[in-house]
């Protein structure tokens, strides 16, 4: 397969040791991509995005399996090949001095990590913490924000299934009552939604969790105008940005939120297990650590990171995923994902029994859509087209949602989606 570059090659580079043999990826070093970039310069962001020489070079940033083609990139994403090269080079530094990188080194290149992390979401580095996943980072705030006695907590049925547990859990051990949400988001223009949770809140809801974009559906919400409603009504909003983190491209401060969480192994291509935290300054002491910490102020966000020893290499490669990230600029990668995404959607949209479960205009999806095709069970249509095409794709029934989600990525190409395209022509014909 064109895409399965793997090869190993003898390392010279390393820092600590002799020479060995370290897997390298081989990848398209991020001043190629500079240099692509310069040959395109008098091309907008969407003019590029159907640019597909351009994306052919960016594709080999990538090693991927030959196995099927992976559509299924609404789970976590793989890392680019220079994050994967970084990431082997910190495990094996780590691993060569285990104590002294722990003791001596690792704090020092976290609060680096974190000011460049900081800088690209728009916020304080003192306002972030670097954790496992979304899960964790908004664990403790749906857990340790503290709320008025008695006061409600509002969520959505479309929101993330484990966010809206963790939010039960909270109502069984404490005097807060959940209460969920059924609207049918992906079936709502913007101003419905924000109308629709308007009319949701009462005088007791003091919590509300907003998903900036739907997992199920793909569906971009109006988190910054929902934000300000809830404020101007006291009710304080937790972001969930899984999927909208180095997907969409925003700052945190332009939410105007005070917490959201995030994995960054999603769509920034970090590895796998780093998330992040954000609690605006004179918010954090208002959130208990769900791990035991009086080494730090009640103020400092580092109370959240005290979880003992932990994988810090993963940690280092967080600021190379960066770098890849920002060489191609979040303006083009929303513009190439939301024209892959567009792409494959109208060409399917008017065959017989399938309808979108997407909003496909511009801002309010990117690269993720769900379709369903009437009278086909959702389950038996991802493995058919496993089998009969050899593509990986989702089949979603849950969160108030039964369809097929598709989500391509950076390295996905014309012809890839051709593939799905002929997919659904087929099952649509019988
Ligand atoms: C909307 C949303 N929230 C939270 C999560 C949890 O992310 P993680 O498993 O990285 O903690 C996901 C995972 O897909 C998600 O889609």
């Amino acid at each position: 397969m064109k895409n399965n570059r793997r090869k190993f090659i003898k390392n010279a580079g390393s820092l600590l040791a002799g020479p060995m043999l370290l897997p390298v990826f081989e990848t398209l070093p991020a001043n190629d991509v500079t240099k692509l970039l310069d040959r395109n310069k008098h091309l907008s962001a969407a003019a590029l995005a159907k640019n597909e020489d351009f994306w052919y070079q960016i594709s080999k940033s990538y090693t991927l399996t030959s196995e099927y083609l992976n559509l299924e990139n609404g789970y976590y994403s793989l890392m680019s090949n220079e994050v994967l090269n970084a990431q082997i080079k910190h495990l094996k530094q780590v691993n060569e001095s285990p104590s002294w990188h722990m003791r001596k080194v690792q704090h020092g290149q976290r609060r680096r990590v974190k000011r460049e992390l900081a800088a690209f979401a728009g916020v304080a580095p003192e306002e972030i913490a670097i954790l496992r996943n979304t899960t964790e980072a908004l664990n403790i705030l749906i857990l340790g924000l503290e709320l008025p006695e008695g006061s409600e907590m509002l969520y959505n049925v479309q929101d993330y299934f484990s966010m809206k547990e963790a939010i039960q859990i909270r109502a069984q051990h404490s005097s807060q009552k959940a209460r969920q949400l059924e609207l049918p988001l992906h079936k709502m223009s913007n101003a419905e939604i924000i109308r629709a949770y308007e009319e949701a809140i009462t005088p007791d809801t003091k919590l509300l969790l907003l998903t900036h974009l739907i997992n199920v559906t793909g569906q971009i919400l109006p988190v910054r105008e929902l934000c300000e409603m809830a404020e101007s009504r006291g009710v304080e909003v937790i972001v969930d940005a899984a999927h909208s983190f180095a997907h969409i491209p925003f700052k945190i401060a332009d939410l105007k939120c005070r917490y959201l969480g995030s994995s960054l192994h999603k769509w920034l291509g970090a590895p796998l297990g780093t998330g992040m935290l954000y609690i605006q300054k004179d918010q954090i002491q208002r959130v208990r650590p769900l791990i035991g910490c009086t080494a730090y102020k009640e103020t400092d966000i580092r109370k959240f990171e005290y979880f003992g020893t932990h994988p810090a290499h993963s940690d280092l490669s967080i600021s190379t995923a960066l770098q890849f990230h920002q060489s191609l600029g979040s303006e083009r990668i929303a513009a190439r994902l939301h024209y892959l995404k567009n792409y494959w959607i109208e060409k399917v949209k008017d065959l017989p029994g399938l309808s979108v479960q997407t909003p496909t205009e511009e801002g309010r999806s990117c690269a993720i859509a769900n379709v369903v095709v009437k009278g086909m069970p959702v389950r038996e249509l991802e493995k058919k087209i496993l089998a009969d095409y050899g593509i990986h794709v989702m089949a979603i029934d849950y969160q108030g949602v039964n369809g097929l989600r598709i989500t391509p990525h950076l390295y996905t190409l014309l012809p890839d989606l051709d593939r799905v395209v002929q997919a659904f022509r087929d099952i649509c014909a019988k």
